[in-house]
C-alpha cells in the first residue's frame, strides 16, 4: 500500500534486469486480476491482509503457500472462553493465546480445504519474535468429517468466527 516502497523494490528490479517482476500498489483486498497463480508468498502482512492473501491463494489454486503473519489482533477482540479466564484476563497473555490461536486456525483452515499445512520457525527468535511460518502445499485430500467437527468445536470454545472461515464459507461448509 506504500508507494514509495513499491517504487522502491520496481528501482531494484530494473537494477537486476529482473524484467518480469512487477510490483503493484494497492490494497490486497481489492486484487482480484488473477485466475491461476503457482505460489503465494507473504512477509508479515498486517492482522487480517494475512488472512485476505491466504483466501486469494485457495481461491487461485496456489500449490504452495508460504505466510508469514503479523500483528493478529482479529482474535483478541472476539475470544471469549470462561474455562480460559485464568489467562485470559492478562492482557499480555490474551494477545499472544490470540496469535497462535489464529494461526493454528490459519493452518487448520487450509488443511480443510485441501492443503497439507504445518507450522514452523522460519528463523531464529533473535531476529524477530514474528517468526512463524504457515508452510502449505495443496494435495486436494478431503478432509474428514471428524476434522471438520474439530475445527468447529474448537471455534466454537473460542466464541470466535475467524475472518479467513468467513472468507473462504463456501468451501468450509
Ligand atoms: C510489517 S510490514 C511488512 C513489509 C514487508 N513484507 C517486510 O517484511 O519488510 C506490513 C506491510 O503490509 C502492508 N499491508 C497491510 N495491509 C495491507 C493490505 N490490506 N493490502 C496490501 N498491503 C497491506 C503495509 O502497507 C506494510 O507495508
Amino acid at each position: 500500500m506504500k508507494k514509495e516502497v513499491i517504487e522502491e523494490c520496481a528501482q531494484i528490479a530494473a537494477d537486476l534486469q529482473y524484467d518480469n517482476l512487477e510490483f503493484l500498489v494497492g490494497d490486497i483486498n481489492d486484487y482480484n486480476d488473477e485466475s491461476t497463480v503457482d505460489m503465494v508468498v507473504t512477509l508479515h502482512a498486517c492482522d487480517v491482509a494475512t488472512d485476505m492473501a491466504l483466501s486469494r491463494a485457495v481461491k487461485w489454486g496456489a500449490s504452495v503457500i508460504l505466510s508469514v503473519p503479523c500483528c493478529q489482533h482479529e482474535l483478541n477482540n472476539q475470544i471469549q472462553s470462561s474455562p480460559l479466564d485464568i489467562m485470559l484476563q492478562h492482557g499480555l497473555i490474551k494477545e499472544r493465546f490470540s496469535a497462535l490461536a489464529t494461526d493454528s486456525i490459519r493452518a487448520e483452515i487450509l488443511n480443510l480445504v485441501g492443503y497439507d499445512a504445518q507450522l514452523m520457525e522460519f528463523i531464529d527468535m533473535s531476529h524477530t519474535p514474528k517468526n512463524i511460518l504457515i508452510r502449505a502445499y495443496f494435495t486436494g485430500k478431503k478432509a474428514s468429517d471428524e476434522q471438520f467437527a474439530r475445527y468447529k468445536a474448537f471455534t466454537r470454545f473460542l466464541n470466535a468466527t475467524p475472518f479467513l472461515e468467513n472468507e473462504l464459507k463456501d468451501r468450509l461448509s
